[in-house]
């Protein structure tokens, strides 16, 4: 794709760093959004102009229920915690069966967490933190057993050029990365698929590979005859950490009660396609459906149309980013919605829905009345863009910053903690004790 000639617009990063993003996206000219664990763009319209991601569209189009204000408040009187701001404001954007845990939340049953990563770079970016920063919450608010799931053999499957070696090396660096998101190693069980594959887990492993046929893995994931078949069998595994019976160590051997023992998955929204195969097939497997809660993507620095990526470092804000890199990307690179002079930002105001500080702040910044404030100051043009890039710059350093404290106590044995095959507490009880 040619670079720019085109002079470089006011308030708007340089043409230079959207090419690089553009350039990654497949050359077509008009496009609908795609939506799955593979692929996520927004589509492009006729002037090949990259279109934001249409979230909505994607929760009607997998049949999600819609978060609403009423499971909002029944979840905050039922574990007496104040959602997590991701939740009050959208981020959240859906669930499958959320009511049905806090049904057994109250009534002492227990349930667990399972979330996971695709373990494909050295180092994660702010976007792939924030389902691990609501998963943190919940595990606080259930004080509950969670399950974090590492599929580096899914990554080397899925990838031309990383090995076993790498993905193997990306799962320690990750899961250092994920621990320092403040996980409670007393609850917390983290594993790689390659080092964890065996036992009970690959029982039911196979036991869900047997009832998947290709024709339904290439309706649900778009594969076809020339696709390797280890990308065929992985969903099974990804479904199989959704089966309580897959940890004997963290539920105790039993399997017909601890089968009764249902999970909860946070997950950015593109991962519902591996659990939608996994709710249709469970209750035939005498096992509980999992429960979702599907986040949206953190739009990446060049605007809503895309996610960040690890591969495109102007696209991202890594975790390990220093606070002057935080400070030069977001002023270089961040599309914004205000105006192009100071004239007409006073008169005509900032557009929030695509200014990417504003949105970033949505996700980074806690206090609500300070973010109403924000977004009245900008749209009515009282606040200039300089300055909302100002704000958001010195949130997103102290989230990175925060975190960056927090890593460093992470060696090698707090690892081993959290890898380590020990029985996990729902609300302080052994699943022995509340089953
Ligand atoms: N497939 C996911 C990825 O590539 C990793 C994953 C496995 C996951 N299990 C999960 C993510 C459960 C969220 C929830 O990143």
């Amino acid at each position: 794709m040619a670079a720019a000639v085109v002079p470089d617009e006011p308030g708007q990063p340089p043409k230079l760093a959207q090419d690089v993003l553009a350039s990654k996206a497949p050359k077509v000219v008009a496009a609908d959004q795609v939506v799955n664990p593979f692929e996520v763009s927004g589509g492009v319209d006729e002037a090949g102009k990259a279109l934001a991601i249409d979230f909505d569209k994607i929760v009607r189009d997998f049949g999600a229920t819609p978060m609403s204000p009423e499971i909002l408040q029944r979840f905050e009187r039922v574990t007496g915690k104040r959602p997590h701001r991701l939740m009050r404001r959208g981020m959240v954007s859906s669930h499958r069966d959320l009511d049905k845990m806090l049904d057994r939340y109250e009534k002492g049953e227990p349930f667990y967490l399972y979330t996971g990563r695709g373990p494909s770079s050295d180092s994660m970016h702010v976007g792939h933190a924030m389902p691990f920063e609501l998963t943190r919450f919940l595990q606080e608010a259930f004080n509950c057993p969670l399950v974090i799931m590492l599929t580096d053999d899914e990554k080397f499957m899925h990838s031309e050029k990383i090995t076993i070696e790498d993905a193997k090396r990306f799962t320690v660096e990750n899961a250092k990365d994920i621990i320092a998101m403040g996980f409670d190693p007393q609850k917390t069980f983290i594993f790689s698929d390659f080092e964890f594959v065996g036992g009970a887990f690959y029982e039911n492993i196979c036991m869900i590979a047997k009832h998947i046929t290709i024709n339904q893995i290439k309706g649900t994931f778009g594969f076809d005859d020339s696709t390797n078949i280890g990308k065929f069998h992985f969903p099974a595994t990804q479904s199989a950490t959704a089966y309580a019976t897959s940890f004997p160590h963290i539920f105790g051997p039993d399997k017909t009660k601890v089968r009764t023992i249902p999970c909860l998955i946070p997950c950015a929204i593109d991962q519902d396609p591996y659990f939608r195969q996994c709710r249709d097939r469970a209750e035939k497997m005498k096992h509980k459906k999992p429960a979702l809660l599907h986040m949206i993507f953190l739009p990446a620095l060049q605007g809503p149309g895309s996610k960040m990526s690890a591969s495109v470092s102007t696209s991202a804000i890594f975790l390990s980013d220093k606070p002057n890199e935080v400070k030069n990307k977001i002023n270089r690179y961040a599309f914004s919605g205000g105006q192009d002079t100071a004239e007409k930002q006073k008169e005509l105001g900032g557009r929030t829905a695509v200014d990417v500080p504003y949105q970033y702040l949505t996700f980074f910044l806690e206090d609500d009345d300070e973010l109403a404030r924000i977004k009245d100051d900008y749209e009515s043009g009282r606040m200039m863009t300089g300055e909302i890039k100002k704000i958001c710059i010195q949130y997103v350093q102290d989230f990175v910053a925060e975190f960056q404290e927090r890593r460093k106590k992470v060696d090698e044995s707090v690892r081993a903690d959290f890898f380590a095959r020990k029985p996990l507490l729902f609300q302080g009880k052994t699943a022995e004790e509340v089953l």
